[in-house]
């Protein structure tokens, strides 16, 4: 596959987040903040370090917000340069500036698989990097990148993101199997979807981030229902890999948090807040006092 296509960044936003309700009845999982940032800024600053500017949502029914937050804001924008807030004025208008943006509709909640599938008109022939937006990765160069990486060196038609998890979590994830060939390059012969522990062919986890040619799109277009009955994004990369294609996970380096859950969400927030210089040293003093209590 050649590797020099022009790359397009997908993320599928259309999901109900149901672990997170209440919150997620009204507000999409993907504006909750994180410290004072949708988690889905965060998504997007890392497809625009890793030098990707265009930028696809898959959203649906009640989360036009998502669109609305990426959008210039005019009247908000002169009310704050006229109060002379600048720093706030420039953290409205930094994520609208920052990347182009198309969002696409998912009608019915029939998978990842098909939300990713309703991309294809505005992908075209580009190549896409998928980003569930629950998985957040701190990293010192972005998790995307990374992979990016590891796509030219290898030459490899997929890639996704690889995790080492316990023994007791692999029920959770989609688990490889193959070979490392280096010290962060797998070679993947096979996925199974949550398998239990000791049916599980390694302890590489399948993180939500994917590279693929537009090539994909060909096999979701024949993926019938799987589990669940949702189009699965897992069968799709199943057949490519009975197909021949060439599979590489790559163990990235970096921290991941699953934001989709409650306890994912609040060590996401301490996390991120505990990074930050105004707010580390007050929030260590806080959780010391509450610990003590
Ligand atoms: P999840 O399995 O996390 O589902 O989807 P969810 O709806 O977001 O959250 P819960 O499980 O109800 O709490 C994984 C990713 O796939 C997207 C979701 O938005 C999420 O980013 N997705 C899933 C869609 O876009 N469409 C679907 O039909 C299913």
């Amino acid at each position: 596959m050649e590797n020099t296509h022009h790359v397009t960044a997908v993320i599928p936003a259309a999901g109900l987040g149901t672990r997170l309700l209440p919150a997620t009845k009204a507000i999409p999982k993907e504006l909750l903040p994180i410290v004072d940032t949708p988690a889905i800024q965060l998504i997007v600053e890392e497809i625009v370090a890793s030098g990707i500017r265009d930028v696809v949502f898959v959203t649906a029914r009640g989360k036009e917000s998502i669109i609305d937050y990426f959008d210039a804001y005019p009247q908000l924008e002169s009310t704050l340069s006229e109060r002379d807030q600048d720093s706030f004025l420039a953290k409205i208008t930094e994520p609208v500036e920052m990347a182009r943006y198309i969002a696409v509709r998912q009608g019915r909640p029939l998978g990842l698989g098909h939300a990713i599938y309703m991309s294809r008109e505005v992908v075209g022939d580009n190549d896409l990097a998928v980003l569930l937006p629950d998985d957040l990765i701190d990293a010192q160069v972005p998790c995307l990148a990374q992979m990016m990486e590891a796509r030219r060196a290898t030459g490899a038609d997929l890639v996704v993101a690889l995790m080492e998890v316990a023994p007791e979590e692999v029920s959770k994830y989609g688990i490889v199997a193959g070979t490392l060939t280096s010290e962060r390059t797998f070679s993947i012969e096979s996925m199974v979807e949550k398998p239990s522990a000791d049916r599980a062919p390694s302890r590489y986890a399948i993180i939500g981030r994917y590279l693929f040619s537009s090539d994909l799109f060909k096999y979701l277009a024949q993926t019938q229902k799987g589990a669940g009955g949702e189009i699965q994004l897992t069968d799709a990369m199943d057949a490519m890999l009975r197909d021949g294609r060439r599979a590489v996970g790559y163990l990235f380096e970096g921290t991941r948090f699953d934001t989709g859950n409650v306890f994912g969400y609040l060590e996401a927030n301490l996390h991120y807040a505990l990074k930050r210089e105004e707010l580390k040293d007050p929030l260590r003093t806080m959780l010391g006092e509450f610990l003590a209590r």
